[in-house]
């Protein structure tokens, strides 16, 4: 009887102070004022001068011209008026897991996948300081991207905001295997790893697919060709067939998530478009045809057009092995040559560099090449911010500088539409209205 009073005295005490704590009224959200000099909105093409953003909590209450917009006496104030302010940046390919200085074939034998979680820390300050406050991470252990998405969002180290895929999915001895060891070697960390990531034939790719959904990923990642960084196998052909593909790509859409198919060869990335995956990454040696479809079915390519200068200098001082190399020669440059042409035609462009494969943070290295290869600073800045939201499916939330969205808000001193490579060196990061980054340096 005792034992059942106390615990009615405790309930009506719990209730009575969770009804306090509903009156109490919620703090009001903190206001920023933003002024800035020079801002490219991602909307329009051009600058527009001296405006006022006012980041309510953690989005953009409004932007007004400086002139129409009264900032309160005891305001806070940010000072942007000498910088060039856009939008947060989005890289749509990373790997936030590696570090792009593991080439040596011993550390497949050495690393454990925390020493990717760990990496995975790291990386993402060094993306987010670099102007980058969203990824699209598209391959790591299971399910590295989905913790570390999961850790930034409650606050417990900075980073971008992450759309995080499981790991890549691929055939028997695809660039998603671990291939050319002998048969008796295993570096899975556990059975189950191997489950996640190798699949053959449609039964087996639609139960990936959900299995990984199961885990929580944002999107689908899987290979349609072979690659430059695995062993034994041609970035040229094919890997999966059409139906195969398509089986991920209606999985991952009927849970309402994107696909993207890894592809460098011709015939790969027209089975990826036919299958309907989302964005093709790397597309490499694409066709005309192949151009064609793309724009046919809206088909991103994701093109990381920076990577060819890494893999051929630094990659090689850190171990790259020489087939590698080899077949880096086949790709590379003709990836340049064919983003070019796919500009011009008009297929729909994303922002993606292969981060992880070169060091975090260099990421912005990669407008250099999009401009000198046919896009104007102005549309090169659009691709890694309005198109790029569009791709990874946040095109509501970010991507652009309007009222309503998350205050993602970066500035550089120069003038990136004289001179892209201004992008390089970002001196002021807001994700969610938090500053990160101030004066060229770190705020944490
Ligand atoms: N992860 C890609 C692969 O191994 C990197 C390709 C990089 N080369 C390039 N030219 N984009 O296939």
């Amino acid at each position: 009887m005792m034992k059942l009073i106390t615990l009615m005295a405790c309930l009506v005490l719990a209730t009575s102070a969770f009804a306090q704590e509903e009156k109490k009224p919620a703090p009001a959200p903190k206001v920023t004022y933003i002024k800035a000099g020079r801002l490219f909105d991602s909307v329009s093409d051009a600058y527009k001068t001296n405006m006022v953003i006012v980041v309510e909590g953690e989005r953009i209450k409004s932007i007004a011209p400086a002139a129409q917009t009264q900032v309160p006496k005891d305001a806070s104030v940010i000072d942007l008026s000498n910088a060039t302010v856009l939008p947060g940046l989005i890289d749509c390919h990373t790997h936030l897991g590696s570090s792009g200085d593991r080439y040596a074939e011993i550390y497949a034998f050495k690393d454990s996948p925390f020493r990717g979680a760990f990496s995975g820390l790291m990386n993402s300050e060094k993306t987010l300081l670099a102007g980058f406050t969203s990824v699209r991470d598209v391959g790591s252990s299971p399910f590295l991207a989905v913790d570390l998405r999961n850790a930034i969002n409650e606050g417990m180290f900075p980073g971008p905001r992450i759309v995080a895929s499981g790991p890549y999915i691929s055939m028997t001895g695809g660039h998603g295997d671990l291939n050319n060891y002998a048969p008796q070697v295993q570096v899975w960390m556990f059975p189950e790893e191997r489950d996640f990531s190798i699949a053959d034939g449609v039964d087996q790719i639609r139960h990936t697919v959900r299995a990984q959904l199961k885990y929580g990923v944002d999107v689908i990642k899987i290979g349609a060709t072979g690659g430059v960084l695995s062993k034994g196998d041609s970035p040229g052909a094919p890997q999966y067939t059409e139906a195969e593909l398509k089986a991920a790509a209606d999985e991952a859409h009927m849970a309402g998530r994107r696909i993207a198919a890894h592809a460098h060869g011709a015939e790969g990335i027209k089975n990826a478009i036919r299958a309907g995956i989302d964005s093709i990454e790397h597309a490499s040696l694409v066709d005309d045809e192949g151009i064609r479809l793309a724009k046919e079915h809206g088909t991103y390519f994701d093109m990381d057009i920076y990577n060819d200068d890494y893999i051929l200098g630094k990659a090689i001082e850190h171990g790259l092995p020489q087939e590698n190399v080899d077949k880096e020669k086949m790709v590379g440059r003709l990836q340049r040559e064919n983003f070019e042409k796919a500009v011009k035609a008009g297929v729909k462009m994303a922002f993606g560099t292969d981060a992880g494969v070169y060091p975090h943070g260099d990421n912005a290295k990669q407008f250099f090449y999009m401009v000198k290869f046919g896009m104007t600073p102005a549309q090169a800045i659009k691709t890694a911010t309005a198109s790029s939201a569009d791709l990874i499916d946040r095109g509501k939330s970010v991507g652009t500088l309007e009222a309503g969205k998350f205050a993602d808000i970066i500035a550089v001193t120069g003038d990136p539409l004289k001179d892209v490579t201004a992008l390089e060196k970002v001196d002021f990061v807001m994700k969610s209205g938090t500053v990160y980054k101030q004066g060229g340096k770190a705020t944490f």
